[in-house]
């Protein structure tokens, strides 16, 4: 048994910001970004919230996938700029959407949050313990973000993406996922402090902080590295991989991974362009437009690979 997926959905803010609208705030311009990261636009949040674009990316997937609410049994949100603590993200998806008979949980692993909650489901569809499940990535990023800092305010956008996944004996083939939590600090958003009535010092709100090249040199390695490892334990030829669906972070890591792995960067499929980073929704995302573009064909074979905070990484091999 195994974890196929069967609709594919996606949910942008309408708030379309370009790198010129970021010139008029920070000390940058289009030139700086695009040729750095590949990097356009992105789309932020304004009325907006993490949980209502991952209703709306859900509705969507469940709709393609022809699955009413009373199939889904299981909903796994990957996100790490939820609207609450609790409840989760997931159980507001589950109100939003009237899954009343899903369990429902969030899972944190920043930007390769998505395929570790694609993972988490297969675990539960091979234990026999979901038949059909919602998985979303859906971030709101915009508000961990000090606007201030040209070094990561052009980089993040927001937006949610999903996917309908059924038990069923094609899906995905393999998957690998790793941390390495000793690189933690290249990549950091702090919540905010302990303060109670035995402890007074809060520390100042915090905001994404990253060490772009330390981030940029282990996705550049890492990614190409699980790719290889997950070809490897299936006995799969790298030639066979249709399209390589990428955490969408910069467009040189891409070509970067693309050079290492000697594939034609048009098996990299990138939006970045027009979302930016989306961290957890990336993915999903990407995998939408594609879906709806007709670019995915039945048993077509793709890899998919996250990269991100933790420092944590992923890549799942699936035939459509
Ligand atoms: O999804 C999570 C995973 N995150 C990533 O994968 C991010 C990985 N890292 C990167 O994508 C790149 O490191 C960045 C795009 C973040 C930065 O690119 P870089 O080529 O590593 O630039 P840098 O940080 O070395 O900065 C080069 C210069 C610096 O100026 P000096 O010191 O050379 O004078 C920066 O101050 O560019 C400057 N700079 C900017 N200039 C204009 C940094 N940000 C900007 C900006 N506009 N927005």
């Amino acid at each position: 048994m195994t974890t196929r997926i069967i609709g594919t959905g996606s949910a942008l803010p309408k708030e379309i910001v370009t790198n010129d609208n970021l010139a008029k705030i920070v000390d940058t311009n289009d030139e700086w970004i695009s040729s750095r990261t590949g990097i356009r636009e992105r789309h932020l949040a304004k009325e907006e919230t993490c949980s209502s674009l991952a209703a709306a990316a859900g509705k969507m997937a469940m709709e393609d996938a022809g699955v009413g609410p009373e199939e889904i049994d299981l909903i796994v949100v990957a996100t790490c700029s939820p609207d609450s603590n609790f409840p989760s993200t997931a159980c507001k998806v589950q109100e939003s959407l009237g899954l009343y008979h899903a369990a429902a949980f969030d899972v944190s692993a920043a930007c390769s949050g998505f395929l570790v909650a694609l993972h988490t489901v297969y675990a539960y569809m091979n234990s026999g313990l979901s038949k059909t499940a919602l998985i979303i990535g859906a971030e709101t990023l915009s508000k961990l973000i000090d606007w201030t800092d040209r070094g990561t305010c052009v980089l993040f956008g927001d937006g949610a993406g999903a996917v309908v996944a059924k038990a069923d004996d094609t899906g995905i083939i393999q998957f690998v996922q790793g941390a390495d939590g000793s690189m933690g600090q290249c990549l950091t958003c702090d919540e905010r402090s302990i303060v109670n009535p035995f402890n007074q010092e809060a520390k100042p709100t915090d905001y994404i902080s990253m060490d772009g090249q330390a981030v940029f040199k282990f996705a550049v390695t890492k990614v190409p590295e699980c790719i290889r490892q997950v070809l490897e334990e299936s006995h799969t030829d790298i030639e066979e991989i249709k399209y390589f669906v990428l955490h969408q972070a910069n467009s040189r890591i891409l070509s970067s991974v693309a050079k290492r792995l000697k594939m034609p960067v048009e098996k990299f499929p990138m939006n970045l362009d027009r979302c930016g980073n989306t961290s957890a929704a990336s993915i999903p995302i990407l995998l939408d437009e594609m879906n709806r573009q007709g670019m995915l064909k039945k048993n077509d074979k793709i890899v998919m690979s996250g990269f991100g905070a933790g420092l944590t990484w992923g890549a799942t091999l699936l035939e459509w």
